[in-house]
């Protein structure tokens, strides 16, 4: 019987690490419930510590969890860490505590000032603390593969020693080439035995993050760390959907077997790529828009006769189905509503409520409504920001070519109802600017984008954008059949995002003591 690899999706926390990236609340326990559809062994949630946000994304996605399923929050090698990794997952089936310290030599000279006695005494102590909350303790050696070889493997023997069940191999700025990698990996089973389990979290720097993970597959990790859309830091995290095809498209050279329910892949994929505002470039393996278009005449004839010539696999396999199903006036409420469940979207009755009279208007107008613009109805409630600051209640915008292009808004917040007007550049402009002079608050806006959700020109418009503050960047997405509304709807949900990871952001992210 070939063996099983276990995948723990870290898009929750390192996919979260993408810079101008932020999930609100609910749109982490919206992908976490889509995340157990497809099947992922542990969701490492956040990192419970870093703040109030991620302490309750990961109690939450805790108590929704399925008994099978792992929950787990990062934690540094700190009481402070593990006491708030440990309280956030008191409600999990499974819960899992993920410990990390800095181990190469450069991580110890200039991140810690440690000398390797002190780092090994530190993780001693630590991971005893942490295994005496009862639950799974898995272990980073944070840049494993820039440490110094003897030197790792008192750190993973001393983590063992002291309560580790899982230690996990880092490739933390993606620096190894795959057969070093699938040595280090043999080298570590040769340390830690048989029985423990060994994990493999792979970074994309030199674009290697696929190759490294099943390298190290084949050197005999039992789990592999990824994130959809290959999200994470700088160049971001081996991609999930690209080591699961992998898997299956040459089973022929690895023989090993996964609980990845593979339809899912697409979606999933997709409304990740929708909550973080960052679409998927369109050669992205497996899920770009590119992936299954042929331009060339020689390829398009041969596809044609059989597309095996030029595909890899069927893109069935992955959930990219062409033959979409599409949903009329006449699919009624229960029809509406057993799609969003199939789509993975979970709404309250009065979202659905509202959901339900959106629809039919565009069904009304449109004839057939497609699962894409079900999905971005869908999102425009899971990605709310909950804790809602500041709300648009209404806005009008004049324009036109002889005119002064204005715009009106009324802002509710808490003290009351504001109503503001300004000129602008333009009619999105002026909007912006009246929100602007409503709230108080001003933003460097970075980049705006407009796109149809499909085709045709009454489709619904999204628009995605992203705003800095301080230094930090903030995204905000609006859907609307009118592209104005779309625009104010985007530029508030990245306000209110920004005002809630400001208010609750830690300035102690420090690494030591
Ligand atoms: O890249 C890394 O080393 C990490 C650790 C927290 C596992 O993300
Ligand atoms: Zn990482």
């Amino acid at each position: 019987m070939s063996k099983i690899i276990q995948f723990t999706d870290v898009t929750l926390r390192d996919g979260e690490q993408t810079p101008g990236v932020s999930f609100s609340v609910r749109e982490k326990t919206t992908i976490a419930s889509m995340l157990e559809k497809l099947g992922v062994n542990c969701i490492e949630a956040g990192f419970a510590s870093s703040s109030a946000g991620d302490m309750e994304a990961i109690d939450r996605i805790a108590r929704q969890s399925r008994s099978n399923t792992t929950v787990c929050s990062l934690a540094r090698c700190k009481v402070e860490d593990i006491d708030a990794a440990a309280k956030a997952l008191t409600n999990a089936s499974k819960p899992k505590i993920h410990i990390i310290i800095g181990c190469s030599d450069i991580h110890l000279k200039y991140k810690f000032g440690f000398t390797p006695e002190q780092l090994l005494s530190r993780i001693k102590v630590m991971i005893r603390y942490a295994a005496d909350t009862g639950m799974q303790i898995q272990f980073s050696a944070e840049d494993a593969t820039r440490a110094d070889r003897e030197f790792l493997r008192s750190v993973y023997l001393t983590a063992l020693d002291s309560g580790a069940n899982i230690i996990n191999i880092t490739d933390t700025v993606g620096y190894s080439l795959p057969d070093e990698f699938e040595s280090l990996v043999r080298s570590a089973r040769g340390w830690v035995g048989d029985d423990v389990l060994l994990s493999v979290h792979c970074h994309n720097d030199l674009g290697l993050a696929t190759a490294n993970s099943l390298a190290g597959i084949k050197g005999g990790a039992d789990m592999v760390e990824c994130t959809l859309n290959a999200m994470g830091e700088r160049a971001g995290n081996a991609s999930l959907e690209e080591v699961a095809v992998a898997l299956r498209v040459r089973a022929d050279l690895m023989d090993f077997r996964d609980t990845i329910k593979a339809k899912h892949i697409y979606p999933v994929c997709k409304a990740v790529a929708t909550y973080s505002g960052l679409s998927v470039g369109h050669n992205k393996p497996i899920v770009g828009d590119n992936c299954f278009t042929h331009q060339s005449g020689i390829h398009q004839n041969s596809v044609l006769k059989n597309p095996s010539t030029y595909e890899l696999f069927n893109p069935n396999l992955i959930g990219r189905v062409s033959n979409e199903l599409m949903l009329s006036r006449l699919s009624g409420r229960h029809g509406f509503e057993e799609r969003l469940k199939e789509l993975g979207y979970e709404l309250s009755r009065d979202e659905l409520d509202d959901a339900f009279a959106r629809f039919m208007q565009l069904a009304e107008f449109r004839k057939t409504v497609s699962d894409k613009e079900i999905s971005a109805l869908a999102q425009s409630y899971t990605s709310k920001v909950t804790h809602h600051t500041y709300t648009l209640k209404n806005y009008q915008s004049i324009s036109g070519s002889n005119a002064i292009t204005t715009a009106t808004v009324n802002i509710g917040m808490a003290g009351g109802d504001v109503l503001k007007a300004a000129a602008g550049d333009g009619p999105v402009d002026a909007v912006f600017r009246a929100i602007e002079e409503a709230t108080g608050i001003s933003f460097k806006m970075v980049s705006l984008d407009v796109k149809a959700v499909d085709e045709g020109k009454d489709s619904l418009c999204e628009v995605r954008l992203i705003m800095e503050k301080d230094g930090r960047r903030f995204i905000g997405r609006g859907i609307n059949t009118d592209m104005i509304a779309a625009s104010a709807f985007a530029y508030m949900n990245a306000l209110n995002r920004a005002v809630l990871v400001l208010n609750s952001f830690k300035e102690d992210d420090n690494e030591e003591d």
